[in-house]
């Protein structure tokens, strides 16, 4: 039942108002006067709070700041005569609920009543979401500033809201299974469990009754009956990590329980129905898994329906920064050490063949050589290109295949002089390294591309 505070000085308005709102249902209290409102609002929680404006001792206005300094958050709806719609409006600017004017009818006030109560419900269900939410965001946020990692989002935004099954594929560090629990998280599932499984971590012997479970006695060493993942993620997601590892007898058994929703356990013989959504990630190409026959065709079908490919840090250049900002944060040395131009450069410049993961030890090592000195230079990042000369990946001879009409060669060098400018936002270190020449040589090149452009031919 709503409780409800009457302030009103004038005794033959509070029971007014008293009889039109407990004829409703509703339970109401009342006060002659500001003084007297405040100190009952102090003892009783209520849900909502009907004023008069103008009061002896306390008016309206100042019970109303009086509640705000007091963190009290239930709605104020303000009555008010005619002649003092000014106070009334200049009361909803300090934050009351609404206000009526007198006199009034019956229904008005029921509506008005309503109303506010149901808004001040939405907004206190809101701050409840948003409180679980950043508790199940603490840790796993997911920093991005690309345009690229932008659609990726969006895209694992609505698949969230579905049940397809999803597949996430891309390259070690990407945040794969990041995004995975994104997933779950903004799906309709999220108050039920998350459950990760590594299939490559599994011995294939045990792979079976690890997604399964297994009876007493299904094989040496089962001396219980258990659950497996599958069961124990039911009614909510289960993230099969690593799934181009799974052994190919396992992946019949998974293909069976996708197809039918229902699993046996090892060494049983009872079909247990389950409901559960499958998110799997690999860094493999399935297809070519497929090929060589390591991976069955049928099974890709089913857990490909909705395909979320994250791309290598390098094609997204423009979230290394605030990702490094992110990880320093993390660290708790985000006040202590800054990052100077050229280390900003040294990040840029360099191709991140182990993506975000690598660039959150880097972030990590980055911290501690900076020591005291309260700033990480390119020296400090000196780090990041030992051990290395080039990453660019070698190109299959046949991808380059001269077409028989001929090419310009001018024209091409012009198209990836644009690319490697894209990539590196105008790094011309970085993109010189992206095209394995040297410095002066990217110049050389990009001079020919701005004159190019000027005369319309690029
Ligand atoms: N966009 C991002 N914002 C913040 N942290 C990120 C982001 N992407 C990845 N990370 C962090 O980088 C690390 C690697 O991410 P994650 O484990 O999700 O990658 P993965 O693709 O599953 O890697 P692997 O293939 O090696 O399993 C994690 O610590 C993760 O929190
Ligand atoms: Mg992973």
């Amino acid at each position: 039942m709503n409780q409800i505070l009457i302030v009103d000085d004038e005794e033959k308005m509070r029971h007014l108002l008293a009889i039109i709102l407990e004829s409703r249902g509703y339970k109401v209290i009342q006060a002659a006067d500001g003084v007297n409102a405040f100190d009952i609002i102090n003892e009783n929680a209520f849900d909502m709070v009907i004023s008069d404006i103008k009061m002896p001792r306390m008016d309206g206005l100042e019970l109303l700041e009086k509640m705000k300094a007091n963190h009290i958050t239930c709605p104020v709806v303000f009555i008010t005569a005619f002649a003092t719609i000014d106070s009334a409006v200049e009361a909803m600017r300090r934050g009351a609920a609404d206000y009526i004017t007198k006199p009034f009818e019956e229904d008005r006030i029921l509506l008005t009543v309503e109303r506010t109560l149901n808004f001040s419900r939405i907004i206190s269900e809101n701050r409840d979401l948003k409180q679980r939410l950043q508790k199940a965001e603490a840790g796993h946020e997911i920093i991005f500033k690309s345009q690229t990692m932008a659609a990726v989002m969006d895209m694992a935004g609505r698949v969230a809201k579905t049940d397809s099954a999803v597949l996430i594929n891309g390259e070690s560090g990407t945040g794969k299974e990041l995004i995975a629990r994104y997933i779950h998280r903004m799906s309709p599932r999220n108050e039920k469990r998350f459950v990760p499984v590594n299939c490559a971590a599994i011995s294939s012997n045990l792979v079976e009754s690890e997604l399964f479970g297994h009876e007493k006695g299904a094989f040496t060493g089962a001396d219980k009956k258990a659950e497996g993942k599958f069961e124990y993620a039911s009614g909510g997601t289960i993230f099969l990590d690593e799934i181009g590892d799974l052994p190919l007898e396992a992946q019949a058994k998974l293909l069976r329980a996708l197809q039918e929703k229902r699993i046996q356990r090892v060494g049983g013989n009872d079909e247990v129905p389950v409901d559960v959504r499958v998110i799997c990630a690999t860094n493999k190409n399935l297809s070519q898994q497929v090929e060589k026959e390591d991976f069955r065709q049928d099974l890709l079908f089913r857990i490909n329906v909705f395909p979320i490919q994250p791309p290598p840090l390098r094609d997204r250049m423009e979230d290394v920064e605030i990702l490094f900002d992110y990880f320093l944060k993390k660290l708790g040395a985000a006040r202590s050490v800054k990052l100077d131009k050229s280390g900003l450069n040294a990040l840029k410049s360099y191709l991140w063949p182990g993506n975000v993961r690598e660039l959150a030890n880097a972030a990590e090592r980055a911290v501690i050589l900076a020591g005291d000195k309260g700033q990480i230079t390119g020296d400090t990042l000196s780090f990041l290109n030992s051990g290395q000369t080039r990453d660019c990946v070698p190109i299959p001879a046949d991808e380059y295949k001269l077409p028989r009409t001929g090419i310009i060669l001018e024209e091409f060098e012009n198209n990836l002089v644009r690319q490697a400018l894209e990539m590196s936002e105008n790094n011309q270190t970085l993109a010189s390294k992206l095209l394995g020449i040297t410095r002066s040589k990217f110049r050389v090149l990009m001079k020919q591309y701005k004159e190019n452009r000027k005369t319309g031919r690029a």
